[in-house]
Formats: structure tokens, sequence, C-alpha cells
């Protein structure tokens, strides 16, 4: 057993994730040289303090100069701020030559950037002379959105769906005296390229709203924090903001006195904070104000705001999860799924050019699987950004081990577009594609698409800033694959195992590996079947209770009777929503034959014993899967208690607690979906095992 306690092992009384001082031990037994141009900015102030910090930590040195001053002596790596047009304003070129490493940028961000891939790459990066390489971001956006409240929520509380404790910043109704812990987070976050930050929830109760006025002072503390490590601050804000902090009668888009009231908004708060981002926007969406209330419409909503930051490089994030979350559940024309398409694809081409319109990655809501959003590939003329949630809503509440990395590498790496060539990555980027030549809108089109990659964050004031300490892999993984969409999710693993357990034996990152690598998958197949999606307990999410939404007016509903189950979205006889496909996906849905089986459900109402593609029938999938993938979370649990002694105590003992919570809440998922289904359905298990 280890006898030190955690604490002793981390620097700071919260775990080091993925910046252990390990990490840093190639970087800093080195001689090191940082040259930068008179008054390079805080960014590069951070550059030299990483430097300094990890070269007096392992015995190194370093000189910082600037390029026309000849630096004495012989080093082992130069980091350069100079001329590197190649890179863009955030990337680097890292290579080694005559036995010297070197990290060349443009900006002291691609510096910082150069730094941490050198950093990853480990000893590695000190061999023999290599190939240079040029690593340029896919997105020049990569944010994180926060969900958290100023003040405690009566039922959400700190932190809207936030599974890891309070809020890194506000605390009682206001920011925190002491930012250090912020710092700390900016620094994890800058270390992987993120460069967003949006402080407050989209749901903006009373107290957010204030940040935009008496609250500027405490936004501009956040966002001297976060300039450091090149990350930039945005604020959600509430479309009803001119009545409830101006006074004003009225909140329309076209009114004198509401747009003047927004410049007069966007002045102060770029007079507080310069390098302000912008604003995060959610209208008429479940209960949130919005432009409807005046019969305007969401360009219109989007585009007062657009203008009145404009004038300071502002962008406005406008999120498409607009629909009607009061239907009647007897309504069977009304498909929820459909909504998002409806409202903003005829809108496309009326957005100013910095509207980023943000678009839930799927139709619905987060869930476990589900289609890509048609959305993101309809709106040509438009700016497009993904939303994905790396806070496990729907995916186990950081109590289950569930790594999201390779579902955001199917939805980025989706062929959504132009045949199914073009893919959710390469829209949202603005990256290339094989047949931009043949896009009706022109080869120009492409990049008037990016609007960027961005996540609902999973962090929180707990220990291990993620409740569950594997779920730092999803913040991780999220910011890499931003970084680079096309990022095998598998290596990013590896990755993130080798950083944040460095020097462990090998047994610990095969087993971290092996529990990790399809936690997704398994977290799937013991929860909603198929693609059909919710069964959640209302309200919290977690948890199974198949019926808990039926009857609701949330518009998610599994349909099933004693005849079958699934939600026909068809053109033929259901919803039509196949239809906001472009070929060839419009077609491949609408086809029970050709509809994947992982989304059959979500597109096809069929017969209990309709077969898969896979040879087995619907019932009998969910027999099995349900059964398999608890077996699956016994091994986990078996696995995780042999590592005890070979990591970190505190580590351990949350990671044991929380797959004990797992196996208890997949059996109860395991017994509830199989009884229900076999009550339903009448249809016995052919393998036997156990239904209640
Ligand atoms: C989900 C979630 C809400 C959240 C909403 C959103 O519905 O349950 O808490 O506010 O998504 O993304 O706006």
């Amino acid at each position: 057993m280890s006898t030190s306690t955690p604490q002793d092992s981390w620097q700071n009384p919260w775990h080091d994730a993925w910046l252990p001082d390990a990490a840093f031990r190639p970087l800093g037994s080195r001689r090191v040289l940082v040259a930068l141009g008179p008054d390079a900015g805080p960014v590069a102030d951070t550059v030299v303090a990483e430097v300094r910090r990890a070269t007096r930590l392992f015995g190194g040195s370093f000189t910082v100069s600037t390029p026309q001053e000849r630096a004495d002596g012989e080093h082992d790596l130069t980091l350069e701020l100079g001329d590197a047009p190649q890179v863009g304003p955030d990337g680097f070129v890292l290579g080694r030559r005559d036995g010297r490493a070197y990290v060349r940028a443009g900006t002291a961000a691609g510096l910082l950037h150069g730094l941490h891939a050198l950093v990853r790459r480990g000893e590695d990066a000190w061999g023999a002379d290599d190939d240079e390489v040029v690593d340029v971001p896919a997105s020049s956006l990569r944010m994180l959105d926060h969900w958290d409240n100023v003040d405690v929520h009566p039922v959400m509380g700190q932190v809207e769906r936030g599974y890891a404790g309070g809020s890194l910043w506000f605390e009682a109704g206001r920011v925190r005296e002491d930012l250090t812990r912020v710092a700390a987070y900016a620094r994890l976050l800058g270390s992987v390229g993120i460069n967003a930050v949006s402080l407050n929830n989209v749901n903006v109760h009373r107290t957010e709203a204030r940040l935009l006025t008496d609250g500027l002072p405490d936004v501009a503390r956040l966002a001297d924090v976060f300039r450091p490590h090149g990350v930039r601050t945005y604020l959600s804000v509430s479309f009803a903001a001119p009545m409830t902090l101006g006074g004003l009668p009225t909140s329309d888009p076209l009114d004198a006195d509401v747009q003047r009231w927004w410049a007069e908004a966007a002045d102060r708060v770029w007079a507080a904070v310069p390098d302000f981002g912008g604003f995060v926007v959610k209208a008429d969406s479940e209960g949130q104000p919005g432009p409807f209330a005046y019969g305007r419409d969401h360009a219109d909503g989007a585009n007062l705001l657009a203008r009145a930051v404009a004038p300071h490089g502002g962008t406005v994030f406008w999120r498409a999860f607009v629909y009607n979350h009061t239907q009647d559940w007897r309504d069977r024309s009304t498909d929820r799924a459909r909504a998002a398409y409806d409202h903003f694809q005829p809108l496309d081409g009326r957005f100013d050019d910095n509207v980023v319109v943000q678009v839930k990655h799927g139709p619905l809501d987060f869930q476990t699987r589900e289609a890509v959003s048609p959305v993101i590939g309809a709106m040509p003329r438009t700016r497009v950004a993904v939303e994905l949630q790396v806070t496990q809503e729907y995916t186990g509440h950081q109590k289950h081990v569930c790594y999201l990395g390779p579902w955001w590498s199917e939805i980025l790496r989706f062929p959504l577009t132009q045949n199914a060539t073009r893919t959710v990555g390469q829209i949202v980027t603005g990256l290339p594609g094989p047949a931009d030549a043949d896009d009706p809108d022109g080869p120009e089109a492409a990049p008037r698409r990016a609007g960027g990659v961005v996540a609902v964050s999973n962090v929180g004031d707990d220990a291990f800033w993620t409740g569950h300490p594997l779920a730092q892999a999803n913040l991780y993984a999220f910011a890499r694959l931003a970084w680079d969409p096309e990022s095998d999710p598998v290596a990013l693993l590896d990755e993130w195992i080798g950083l944040t357990f460095p020097g462990a034996d090998p047994h610990v990152a095969a087993t971290l590996h092996r529990l990790m690598d399809g936690s997704w998958r398994t977290y799937e197949a013991y929860t909603a079947p198929l693609g059909v999606g919710f069964m959640v307990t209302p309200g919290s999410h977690y948890g199974p209770s198949v019926d808990g939404y039926e009857y609701s007016p949330w518009g998610t509903y599994h349909f099933a009777d004693r005849d079958g189950i699934g939600v026909d979205r068809t053109r033929a006889t259901g919803t039509g929503y196949t239809g906001q496909y472009e070929a060839p996906w419009r077609d491949v849905y609408e086809d029970v034959a050709t509809c994947p089986d992982e989304l059959l459900l979500f597109f096809h109402h069929v017969p209990w014993e309709h077969r898969l593609q896979s040879g087995t029938t619907v019932v009998q999938h969910v027999y099995d899967s349900r059964a398999d993938a608890v077996d699956e979370v016994e091994r986990m649990v078996a696995a995780w208690a042999d590592l005890a002694g070979l990591v970190d105590d505190a580590l351990h003992a949350r990671v044991t607690e929380r797959l004990a919570e797992q196996l208890r809440s997949a059996t109860e998922w395991r017994d509830q979906v199989r009884t229900y289904v076999f009550r339903k359905s009448g249809v016995p298990d052919a393998s036997g095992r156990r239904i209640y």
C-alpha cells in the first residue's frame, strides 16, 4: 500500500489532473531558451512561468531573451516567438535539429500550445532529429460553456446539471474573492487549447443577469485570470435584459430603445473587459424569453445582439435548442426532433457575420445515442457551431465511467453533407472537404460555415474537478478533439492516461485503458436501447424510469406497446423528420432495412420481434445487451480493485465508491428495462436469464 496521503502527492488541495509535476520532468531537466519580443504579453508570461517552474523542479535551466539578443550558452530547447505565418494565431511548429528541440509560433498562445505539445510528447520529444510538425487547430473557436448559477438555484443547485460540486467561481451569490483555483483551471484549459469560456448558465436567472451591469467588475476579475492562458471570456445573457435590467417596457428586437440599450450594455462590457468575447443566448427555449413574444424570428433576435457587439469585435452564440416543451403527448403530429430545423433552416442567410448558430449535436438533447442533427449541415450561409455535452447529464452524472471521446469522434467524423463526404467536423471548423468544388454554394461556402466546437463543461469545486476522477478524461478529450476533430479518441485516452498517471506501473495504464475505452458503449448497452433515448428519471435524468417521460409535455416518447416500440420519423408514415437530411441519409434512415441498428428505434416503430441487421430480434437484443453490460461493469469493478496501492489512495477510493454506484445503477437499469420489455411484449428471454 502506498503510505502517502493524496494531498502529499498533489501540489494543491485539488488534484493535478493532466498537469502533475512529473509530466514536466523531461522539459524541466533541460536547458531552455525562451526567445520573446518586447512586451510579449500575459500569455508569454505564462510560457515563461511554466518553463521557470519546470526547470526549478527538475534542475534544468532557462534563459529569456528577445530574438535580437544573442543568448549565451547551449540550449536543448528554444521556444521562439517570431514570424510563423503558416501557423495562424494559435498554431506552432515543433521539431528537432542538430539534437536540439524547438518550438516556433507567431503568437504567445501558439507558443503556449507548442510548449504543452512538447510536454505531451514526454521523453520522445528529445530523441534524434525529427521531421518538423506544423500543428494548427482545425477550429479557431474551442469553447466551454459553464452552466454555473451565481445564486444557488433551489432545484438545480449552484451548477445546473453539474455533478462535481459547486461553481469554481460563483459562491453564495457572488464571485469568489480567492480565484487561485480558477487560475489553476485556466491553466488546465490553456494547456489543451481551449480558448473561450462562457461563465454562467444559459438559463439566466435574475442574479446572473446582473453580471451585465453591477457584476462587471467581477467579470473583469475573472477575465484577468483566464487571459494569461489564452482564454477569452463570454457571458450568457437573457433576451429580456432590456426589461429586467433596463426597465424598458419591451425587449422587441426591432424597437429602437431596445437596440440602444444593448449597444450601451455592450459598450459597458467592453469598457470593463477590452478583449471580451461576446454573448451566449438561449432564447424561446424551455421558458427563456425570446423574440417570438414580439412576433419576430431568431434572426431578428440574434442580429439585435450582433449589431450591439459588432463594433467591439464580439460574437453572439445563438443556440438552436428551440422546441415546444409544453407539448400534448396525445399529439402525434408534433416531433421535437424536427423543431430546430423547422425554426432555423428557413433563416439561413439572414444572420449577421458575427452570429454563430450553436446547434446541439443531436436533434433531441445530448442522449447517449442520437442521429446527428441535420441543422448542422442545412445552413450554408450561416456560421454553425456544434455543441457537445461534457457534463454527463444523460450519461451517468459522473458517477458512471463513461469515456465520451469515441461518441464525439463519431459525431465529428460523421459525413453529413455533400453526398456523405463532408463531415460535421469540417462543417463547423471550415476545413476544406473533398467535394467543396461541387458545393451548391460554391467552394467558398465552407469557411463561412465555421462557427466552432463548443461543449458544456463538467467541472466544479470538487477535489478531483469532475466528481468522478476518470471524467477528467472527457474534458481532456473534448479539448483535443476541438483542436483536431480527426484525432483518434483511443489515442487521446492513452495520452490522458500517460499524463495523469505519469510513470505508473504499466498494469495501471492497461487497466485504465480497458476500463474506459469501451465504457460509452457499455453505458449505452444497459440504458435506453437502439437510439430510442430518455427512459430516465424525469427531472434528475439519472437512473431508469422507462415511462418517466412517456405521458409528459417534453416531447420525448418511445411509444412502446404490446406490439412494438420506437418513433416513426419516416416521410412515408411518420413525422417526416428523415426528410430534413440530405442524400444519402434521408433514404438510409427512411428504410428500416438500411437504418443502422443503433438508431433503429429513433427512426422507426417496429415490432418487438423485428430482426436487426445484427441477426437478433429487437426484444432479444434488449435482453442480452442489458445483461451482458452489467456483467461488464462487474468486471470493471474487479479490475479497478486490483489497482489498490498502485494509484493515489484518495483517487482509488473515489473511483471505487463510484464504481459501486455504477454497478448498483446499471443493475437497476438492466432489471427495469428487461422486465418492462417482457411485460409489454410477452416474449420470453431465449437466454433464460432472470426477469422479474
Ligand atoms: C437540457 C437540460 C437543461 C438545459 C437544457 C439546455 O434540457 O436538462 O438543464 O438547460 O438542456 O441545453 O438549455
